[in-house]
């Protein structure tokens, strides 16, 4: 060996053993292509944001080595093989990202073998994160905006027609709606399941309107989806027979809301995030988004899941100085909390490593010329109720 060579491998020993110049490997399994690349996007940027923003918050010398991956859309087979590879030729030493349920569904298994904390920011079906120890969830469940919805609507309406997408967030969501509405006095009169991909919404609508409903409650992915049902909803005059259109906030997304029309006006729907929301740490994330991303920008439910995602991970990183161990991490995600996140108060319920977050029903209003989801009602920290029922 020569003797430079020599000292390089002294200083690279050197660096391992005091933690200086350390590289962090994160993956990021996210959609960044199909009909769905909008909401990869609005992710990716939530998470580039926060480092930006926030790169004096690493222990010094850590350096993070981000390592994105596309999953093309609800794809479980290529979401697994990613992760597979990620784990295997990456190294990476946490996971993040994961838009669809079922990619969550197929890693799941793999961050239990493989000991890799999976820290999700947006798939919100309520039983994955039962399925691997080594998974904590910085978004929502659909049964946390869907059930206390169905209790909303009961207090109001006595008959409601139920239209969900026909995957695992969309059957939560429904039975989410379904339970709470059905407890507080009200009638389902009818139901229909919608296709995940490229459905046309108008016979659906149609059959909603020939059932008399009072309110028709749906959920469909955020994004392009729900700018077409909101269409049909529209087209087939359902707002002028008098049917309130009601959901989780999935169906008046913030950034699709400019491209809606005048549709949603008066649409109630509950949810965690509203951009128009006007706590101070969310005025400021905003404006950090809007001087980023450009004024007509507007972020999402999806780029706070991926933003609140990523201060977990600095701080499980700062926590441990830059040295990851799995348990660890985990252990530490459980106590995670943070008082100002744009959406409200957050914390990681320990018992089972879900987001805990406040609720909140909202109308989409008119402010300055703009659609906007205006928030009404707060409904305080909520946990999961499918765990909290389930109990
Ligand atoms: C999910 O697959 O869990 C999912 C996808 C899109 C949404 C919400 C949930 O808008």
């Amino acid at each position: 060996m020569t003797i430079l060579k020599a000292v390089a491998a002294l200083a690279l020993a050197l660096a391992a053993c005091t933690g200086f110049a350390q590289t962090i490997k994160i993956g990021v399994i996210n959609v960044y292509s199909g009909p769905f690349a909008t909401l990869g996007d609005l992710t990716e940027k939530g998470y580039r944001l926060y480092m930006k923003l926030n790169a004096d918050k690493l222990p010094p010398g850590v350096k993070l080595e981000i390592i994105t991956r596309d999953a093309g859309g609800p794809n479980p087979d290529k979401a697994k093989q990613l992760a597979q590879e990620l784990i295997v030729r990456d190294r990476i030493q946490i996971l993040t990202g994961v838009i669809f349920t079922p990619n969550a569904m197929a890693i799941a298994p793999l961050t239990q073998e493989a000991k890799l904390p999976f820290f999700i920011s947006n798939a919100g079906t309520s039983v994955i994160t039962t399925r691997s120890p080594y998974i904590a969830r910085f978004s929502f469940t659909l049964w946390q905006s869907s059930y206390p919805l169905g209790q909303w609507a009961a207090k109001r309406y006595k008959r409601a027609y139920i239209a969900v997408s026909d995957f695992a967030p969309g059957h939560d969501s429904e039975e989410a709606f379904e339970r709470g509405f059905k407890e507080g006095g009200g009638e389902i009169v009818g139901k229909v399941r919608t296709p995940l991909a490229n459905p046309d919404f108008v016979p659906f609508m149609q059959r909603a309107k020939d059932s008399k409903p009072e309110v028709v409650f749906s959920f469909v992915p955020a994004g392009r989806q729900a700018t077409a049902i909101m269409k049909a909803y529209g087209d087939l005059g359902l707002d002028k027979a008098g049917i309130k259109f009601i959901g989780p906030g999935d169906i008046t997304t913030d950034e699709e809301l400019p491209n809606m029309g005048d549709v949603p006006l008066g649409v109630v729907t509950a949810h965690h995030y509203s951009a128009a929301g006007d706590r101070p740490a969310n005025k400021a994330f905003i404006a950090a988004w809007k001087k980023e991303y450009g004024e007509k920008s507007w972020p999402s439910f999806m780029s706070v899941g991926a933003w609140d995602a990523m201060d977990a991970i600095y701080y499980v990183i700062r926590e441990q100085k830059g040295r990851i161990d799995p348990d660890r991490t985990m252990e530490l995600v459980k106590q995670y909390k943070n008082p100002n996140s744009p959406r409200g108060p957050i914390a990681i319920d320990p018992a089972t490593r879900d987001i805990i977050q406040n609720e909140y029903i909202r109308e989409v209003r008119k402010v300055g010329g703009q659609l906007a989801n205006v928030e009404l009602e707060t409904i305080p920290m909520v946990k999961d109720p499918w765990k909290e029922l389930k109990k």
